[in-house]
């Protein structure tokens, strides 16, 4: 777990994909005035720069925020789930000059009112020194905590108000992830079953996706949605990640088929594959 930076991989498709679905279901959230919780299991440095220098020239979001909003600066189409992702990210840039790029933590404070609060947790200790100092001088909305987010959300479950999403986005350098997504989401369900539950996981051939794919389903909540984009084409016998895959459990009305969308808009786009 300890050599995975985010900083390397913000701003890719896979991130825009989770970032925008996390945008779209706290906005449903404003929809009421009760207040919610957001509780970021897997928080990473929470804002990133893009000159940042341990980046360098590894850094991948040149090949989807990039494209993206070069997309939406030629006026061309976009899922709306997208280009609502993208117009917090201009909010967070003062422009189209992508300087910064919000991580989760980030994209979901910017959203918050008064009363809503958000919990991240990371376990990485220089990651979460970056999380400290990303949210120093933020307002008591955002509480953030050195330890394992797989333990710790459950602790805040349900919440008083009983509205609150649960997002989930480990790197899985370690293969013992799956099994804790799996069982800490099931723990979880049993003290908030009517919670949102947003999970990520990699688009790659492991055995391990399938298996924890297959046992999230037979857990037959009623409402369940599954989404799997591939990203590259052609590569599916690839041991490289090919995509994600994104698991929304109690989805809020209507996301389904707006991100059934936003995935033939990432498969079939050609700018995003060139
Ligand atoms: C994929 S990154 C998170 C990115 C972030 N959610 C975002 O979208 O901006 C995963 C992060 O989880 C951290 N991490 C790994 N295991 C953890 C655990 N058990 N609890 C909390 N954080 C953990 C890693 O250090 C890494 O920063």
């Amino acid at each position: 777990m300890f050599s995975y930076r985010h900083v390397f991989h913000i701003g890719n498709l896979a991130d825009v994909l989770k970032h925008s679905t996390l945008v779209a279901c706290v906005k449903h959230l404003l929809l009421k005035e009760k207040p919610f919780m957001v509780l970021d299991t897997h928080a990473g440095a929470g804002k990133y720069s893009t000159t940042d220098p341990l980046g360098r020239n590894k850094m991948e979001w040149q090949s989807g925020l990039g494209k993206l909003v070069t997309i939406m600066e030629k006026k061309n189409y976009l899922p709306s789930i997208i280009y609502d992702y993208l117009k917090l990210v201009i909010i967070h840039n003062n422009g189209n000059q992508i300087k910064n790029i919000p991580g989760s933590p980030a994209l979901a404070s910017m959203l918050l009112r008064k009363n809503d609060r958000l919990w991240a947790f990371e376990l990485h200790p220089s990651e979460f020194m970056n999380l400290e100092k990303n949210f120093s001088g933020s307002n008591k909305k955002v509480i953030l905590e050195k330890s394992d987010g797989f333990i710790s959300y459950r602790k805040l479950l349900p919440p008083i108000s009983r509205r609150g999403l649960i997002f989930i986005d480990p790197s899985y350098e370690n293969r013992n992830d799956y099994e804790k997504t799996f069982f800490y989401v099931k723990e979880g369900l049993k003290k908030f079953e009517t919670g949102i539950f947003v999970i990520w996981l990699p688009n790659i051939q492991r055995y391990e996706v399938k298996k924890t794919l297959g046992k999230l389903k037979n857990l037959k909540i009623k409402n369940f949605y599954h989404v799997r984009v591939q990203f590259k084409k052609n590569k599916s016998n690839s041991l490289g990640l090919l995509g994600s895959n994104l698991v929304i459990i109690n989805p809020p009305f209507g996301i389904e088929p707006k991100l059934d969308e936003v995935s033939s808009f990432m498969e079939n786009t050609a700018e995003l594959h060139e």
